[in-house]
């Protein structure tokens, strides 16, 4: 039987991926939208408009899915409630329409490998409150949980001018030269949700999912890729702390007189720092037997970003 996903996230860089991914497997896709979805219709996918504050539309989303992929998500905020409204009610209310229809079994939460590491922002937090409380509110769905580490590729706003930068010689290097940092491709993550719709293993148990790299990268193994692929030296321009703190700063009352949620706070600053965002796929792989192919060298020298 074809089975049908109804999916949250769909107009933004990865929940875009993932829609491309599923209808070339086969699944029919539910996928919500704010806004009026382009002209024309997509064999298997069929839009639905409205937000994780909509009940109705949740309710709507959701009618005859057997698996839920919850990837909306708010990746900006300028306080904690910003996030909790987004990530941790939205995702409540969502499974509340799942555990309501009947026929959705599953749900996958797309949190990320921040929620590793609560302490360290209002965006970490958001995701680790919504995990447990996914998990303690699930009765008739079982809940899966993926941790991607930064996800990249084609679409993607916040590293690629970094890695374009790389590219053309400059390295912005944030935090110290110790930290281990960790990338993931969007297309071997996109193929991952696919795997664990089919694998159907139920694990509450967090997955974290990067490229593999063991130990992930320094800064110096940016340095190092981008030279190989350039044939020309990359300079490191290491970003002091008060000058981040500074640039938070304006960018948080630049959003106030925008209204539009700030690029960089002091809480941000947390996650941009910490020394080990490395990540292991050991239990994803034993668990639904996904593995990556697509390694950051790769991926830059052939622009798949
Ligand atoms: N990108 C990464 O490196 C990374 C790493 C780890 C985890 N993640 C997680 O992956 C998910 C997707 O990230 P992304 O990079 O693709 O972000 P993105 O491009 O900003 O997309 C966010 C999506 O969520 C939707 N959304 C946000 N608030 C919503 C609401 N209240 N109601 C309905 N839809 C809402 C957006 O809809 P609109 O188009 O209408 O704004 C958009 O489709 C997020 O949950 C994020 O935390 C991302």
């Amino acid at each position: 039987m074809i089975q049908t996903v109804a999916l949250t996230g769909a107009t933004g860089f990865i929940g875009s991926h993932i829609v491309e991914k599923l209808l070339s497997s086969g699944f029919h896709v539910r996928a919500l939208t704010r806004s009026p979805p382009a002209a024309g219709q997509r064999n298997g996918l069929t839009w639905v408009r409205g937000s994780l504050e909509d009940e109705s539309a949740l309710n709507e989303l959701v009618y005859g899915a057997q698996v839920v992929v919850h990837c909306a998500g708010h990746v900006r905020g300028k306080n904690l409630l910003t996030f909790t409204q987004a990530n941790v009610e939205g995702s409540l209310r969502l499974l509340n329409a799942a555990e309501n229809s009947l026929s959705c079994k599953r749900y996958l939460f797309i949190s990320s490998l921040a929620a590793r590491h609560p302490e360290l922002s209002w965006y970490a937090q958001s995701k680790v409150a919504a995990e447990q409380q996914l998990i303690e509110n699930a009765s008739s769905v079982s809940i899966g949980i993926f941790r991607p580490t930064a996800v990249y590729g084609p679409r993607d706003k916040e590293l690629q001018p970094v890695f374009t930068w790389l590219l053309r010689g400059l390295l912005p290097q944030t935090g110290s030269s110790a930290t281990q940092l960790s990338f993931l491709h969007v297309y071997d993550f996109a193929e991952a949700v696919a795997k664990w719709i089919t694998a159907d293993v139920h694990n509450e148990t967090p997955y974290e999912l990067c490229d593999g790299r063991p130990s992930g990268y320094r800064w110096s193994d940016l340095q190092e890729i981008g030279e190989s692929i350039r044939h020309k030296p990359v300079k490191v321009l290491k970003i002091p702390l008060p000058l981040l703190k500074s640039i938070a700063m304006l960018s948080t009352q630049v959003s106030r007189l925008t209204g539009k949620e700030p690029m960089l706070t002091q809480s941000k600053i947390g996650e941009l720092t910490h020394i080990d965002w490395s990540a292991t796929n050991v239990m994803i792989t034993s668990n639904i037997g996904w593995t990556p192919t697509i390694q950051l060298e790769r991926a830059l020298r052939d622009g798949l970003f």
